[in-house]
């Protein structure tokens, strides 16, 4: 595959930088941290690192609300350590992916609080979406939409006397002002980000809720079932103009710059047309995150996504988790183990045992399957979500918006257990306490013990990625099905299967010549429940495309 285009069966690893490892002592995780730590990622065999938001930010909701796309967030360090650490991470053969923010703003960027300074009708406030209220007072919503973050996406501004103003719109919290990508300011200040952060050598961008930006500019109400392109704010067809214009500004580069989008949408053609050839190069598929653990849907996610993205001729991306999910090792060890946001709920009963032996076997089928693949800080572990943090710590916008009723995503967001047997756990200094509690049976799960027991997570995941990489096959080799049973998951890339046994009896494994991998101890022949095998075919039965 050619070295350009990387991004077709790459390993891309999500840093959040707030909890991966604290560099400065001050319990919040740092640059200077992923910089000592970059031997580490090295070692465990990704090939990039995307890291969420690290640019100034009052922190509303974990960065994802910017004030300055050109600086640092002083938690985090400075554009130095930034660049330091772009270049860095190349040393050690890994590429970096910002995350860019094109929806919305923080409240505090200057452009917001200009707005709200120079009132109605002026030019300032067009580059956002305000509007009068209804009603005689204007005090009724200009529409009934709900925001992502639960509640209504409208917040009523006041004038310095406290008089109440105009509404702005909000599809996240109201510290996260929607833009108005109708202006030209929006669209050329957007570019000139992306050349900021290509010109100091980023390979690519991770774009966040990347079907968003376009609104239906009369506002009206969503359709109680909208057709594509109907929806007044959710995949415009407008927007494919926004990327094909990033995509000619990323095809200036050299080597070419890389568009992943974040997107979020059910249905796989509307899906696909933002990887035509001319717009993104990936976007994340999170059908298979949420389908249940079961061979039948796992099976037709795969089928379905492999379809969308061969029309298009891109690859698929693979996604088990990221920072805004519960974690697979919970997840799975549920009775319903799919994903949903609308079904997240407190105090869901789960057995971890069993979940992260499934999360080891999801490990191995999705590093299996054609595309690239990315691992979210931590799943290396098994950590699980930790679901029983104090309300009072909770700081995501998810958890006090829903009025407590959705646990909100801090518990994916603990921070690393690197070394020792009490927390912090390496993650920061002892004595210092971290900004999230790590629970104390953690000390099982750090990297240092990892290390050290060749049956862990973590050398499971190191002898996955290293085997992946070596392996030709599972970088240009079509998927092919085999036939195993309806509770078993087999297929053969060239001359390699996987296998995975969801059923609840051990099952026969095809013929082959030995097995790579395994996602969990068993005697070569039968394939007990919940586990993955990788195997070398034999000599002669190479399934080839
Ligand atoms: C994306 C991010 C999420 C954030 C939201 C609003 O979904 O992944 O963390 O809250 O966008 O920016």
């Amino acid at each position: 595959m050619a070295e350009q285009e990387w991004w077709r069966s790459a390993v891309i690893y999500e840093v959040y930088p707030r909890s991966f490892s604290d560099g400065s002592g001050d319990g919040v995780g740092d640059l200077a941290g992923v910089r000592e730590r970059l031997g580490y990622l090295a070692d465990l065999g990704v090939d990039a690192l995307w890291f969420t938001p690290w640019y100034r930010s009052p922190m509303a909701d974990g960065g994802y609300d910017v004030q300055d796309y050109r600086t640092i967030d002083p938690a985090f360090g400075t554009l130095a350590d930034a660049e330091a650490l772009v270049r860095e991470a190349l040393e050690h053969g890994i590429r970096t992916i910002v995350d860019v923010v094109p929806n919305h703003v923080s409240s505090e960027h200057p452009w917001f609080r200009d707005a709200l300074a120079a009132g109605p009708g002026s030019p300032e406030r067009q580059r956002f979406w305000f509007r009068p209220g209804r009603g005689e007072h204007g005090e009724v919503l200009p529409t009934t939409w709900v925001s992502n973050f639960a509640g209504t996406t409208w917040t009523r501004t006041a004038d310095e006397h406290g008089r109440p103003g105009e509404w702005y719109l909000h599809l996240f919290s109201p510290e996260q002002p929607d833009l108005n990508w109708e202006h030209p300011d929006v669209r050329a200040e957007h570019e000139d980000v992306l050349r900021f952060w290509f010109d100091r050598g980023v390979a690519g961008v991770r774009i966040d809720s990347a079907a968003l930006l376009v609104k239906d500019p009369t506002l009206p109400e969503v359709p109680p079932s909208p057709g594509p392109g109907e929806h007044p704010h959710e995949d415009r067809d407008d927007l494919h103009d926004v990327y094909r214009a990033w995509r000619r500004l990323a095809d200036t580069y050299s080597p070419p710059r890389v568009l992943v989008g974040e997107v979020w949408l059910a249905d796989s053609s509307r899906f696909a047309r933002y990887l035509r050839p001319d717009e993104l190069h990936t976007a994340f598929n999170f059908d298979l995150m949420a389908r249940p653990w079961a061979a039948g849907p796992l099976r037709e996610s795969i089928d379905l996504t492999l379809a969308a993205h061969r029309d298009v001729g891109a690859p698929a991306t693979w996604v088990l988790s990221n920072h805004d999910v519960t974690r697979p090792v919970t997840r799975y060890g549920r009775v319903d183990t799919g994903f949903s946001f609308a079904a997240k709920r407190f105090g869901t009963p789960t057995d971890l045992d069993l979940g992260l032996r499934r999360a080891r076997a999801a490990s191995l089928l999705v590093a299996a399957l054609p595309g690239s693949l990315y691992i979210y800080q931590g799943d290396e572990l098994g950590l699980p979500e930790v679901e029983d943090l104090p309300d009072e710590l909770r700081s995501d916008p998810m958890h006090a918006r829903s009025g407590g009723v959705d646990p909100g995503r801090d518990g994916c967001r603990v921070p690393l257990p690197w070394s020792g047997d009490a927390a912090p756990f390496g993650f920061s200094p002892d004595g210092v306490q971290p900004w999230l509690p790590q629970p104390e049976d953690w000390k099982a799960l750090t990297v240092e013990r990892q290390l050290a027991d060749p049956d862990s997570t973590l050398v499971l995941y190191r002898r996955t990625l290293r085997t992946r990489r070596a392996e030709p096959d599972l970088h240009s080799a079509d998927l092919r099905w085999l036939d195993a049973g309806p509770d078993v998951l087999a297929f053969a890339r060239g001359g390699i299967a996987c296998v995975v046994n969801l059923g609840s009896a051990a099952v026969p494994l095809p013929a082959h010549d030995g097995v790579l991998l395994a996602s969990a101890a068993f005697d070569g022949s039968a394939l007990p429940p919940d586990t993955a095998a990788w195997l070398r075919l034999p000599e002669g039965v190479r399934i080839d495309t």
